[in-house]
């Protein structure tokens, strides 16, 4: 969302109006009445896929599969093990021949010869790998070599990722976080404007999944273009701007995540703290207007409901003569959204 403050041609007053990238929103002005329309622009898509298909020996790994992700936004390619993930960013990267289709990025056509494509976007691959005898400094300052960039912002990079302390150890020593976090340092190498990031919270416990996160929002947040996969939902639910979502080699969405909610028609969780409900639904409950499904487990009741009934479900146990020591609403999340997608799709 972002505000604009606008002038009324016809009275002078100042209006302020708030609306996201590609919105067209009808303006009354509260002091002469005059009407007027405010436009805000889209933003630039800066990665186009077109049709694009690849298909190994029969297999369709992608299949005629179109998309576009918008300067600025933090873009999620979501799908179950399998779907089409690592075919398609190595397709971006111009690792790979597509069978059919086209990939633009910054509107130039991507192929394998896309040498200056690939060095203006940070990479981090799906099974990234170092050389186990170097130091992690070592590393970058080779990586650096490669992609021509001055040497000395190595030891930076490292401490901006929180790897400072290790900069001298062999990367052989390293945990798989530590690892992913190298990886993201080696991708930012040259400050690109595009980051394709390949599962980065793949095999992270709690911990390096935020840091890995956080680093996503920071460079974001910088002004870079955040293209990621995932196949665990949760980890990237509240980060993205938008997702696609594919299975089986298609895209079966395209959308921000709360339009996708809405669009699957998700309702939100009622989650009840009932000292005395000793795991037992209470009577009566799928009679009250708007309740979808009850679950009882020990003290803690569960009911899906629209969310225009989460009162009448509060008052109904209240009027049973229990009393509600806690309460809080569950909305949909992006794992309910994505299962909901892909059984719709195949039944
Ligand atoms: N080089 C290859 N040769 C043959 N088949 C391949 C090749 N690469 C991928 N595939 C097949 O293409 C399909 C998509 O694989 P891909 O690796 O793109 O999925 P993914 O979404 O990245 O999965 P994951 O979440 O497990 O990483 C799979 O059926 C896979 O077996
Ligand atoms: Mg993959």
């Amino acid at each position: 969302m972002t505000t604009k403050i606008v002038v009324c041609p016809n009275c002078g007053n100042k209006i302020s109006i708030s609306g996201s990238s590609g919105d067209r929103i009808e303006v009354v002005c509260p002091k002469c009445g005059s009407k007027g329309v405010v436009s805000f622009p889209e933003k630039n898509v800066i990665i186009q896929v077109k049709n694009l298909s690849k298909h190994y020996n029969g297999v369709k790994a992608v299949d005629k599969i179109s998309f576009s992700v918008k300067e600025g936004e933090i873009f999620g390619f979501l799908g179950p093990n399998g779907a089409g993930k690592t075919t398609t960013i190595k397709l971006l990267m111009g690792l790979t021949h597509p069978s059919n289709g086209e990939i633009r990025v910054y509107g130039e056509k991507v192929d394998v010869d896309s040498v200056n494509i690939r060095k203006n976007i940070g990479y981090l691959p799906e099974k990234i790998a170092f050389y186990d005898n170097l130091t992690p400094l070592q590393t970058l300052h080779f990586l650096c070599e490669l992609k021509g960039v001055e040497k000395s912002i190595a030891e930076d990079l490292l401490e901006e990722v929180g790897l400072g302390d290790a900069m001298h150890r062999k990367v052989g020593t390293f945990s798989k976080g530590m690892i992913q976090l190298l990886g993201i340092a080696q991708a930012m190498i040259g400050n690109p404007r595009i980051y394709v990031l390949d599962e980065p919270m793949s095999g992270l416990d709690a911990k390096w999944v935020k840091t890995v996160r956080d680093k996503i929002k920071e460079l974001n947040e910088k002004g870079a273009t955040m293209f990621l996969s995932s196949h665990i939902l949760s980890e990237v639910q509240n980060l993205c701007h938008r997702v696609a979502v594919i299975n089986k080699g298609k895209i079966i969405a395209e959308d921000t995540i709360s339009n996708l909610s809405k669009r699957l028609r998700l309702r939100p969780k009622l989650e009840l703290i009932i000292p005395s409900l000793n795991g037992t639904i209470p009577k009566g409950i799928y009679n009250v207007k708007g309740v979808i499904d009850a679950e009882a487990k020990g003290d803690t009741l569960t009911v899906t409901c629209e969310t225009w009934s989460k009162q009448n479900v509060i008052k109904y146990i209240q009027r049973m003569g229990l009393e509600i020591r806690d309460f809080k609403t569950i909305e949909p999340s992006l794992e309910d959204t994505f299962i909901k997608l892909i059984s719709e799709e195949e039944s």
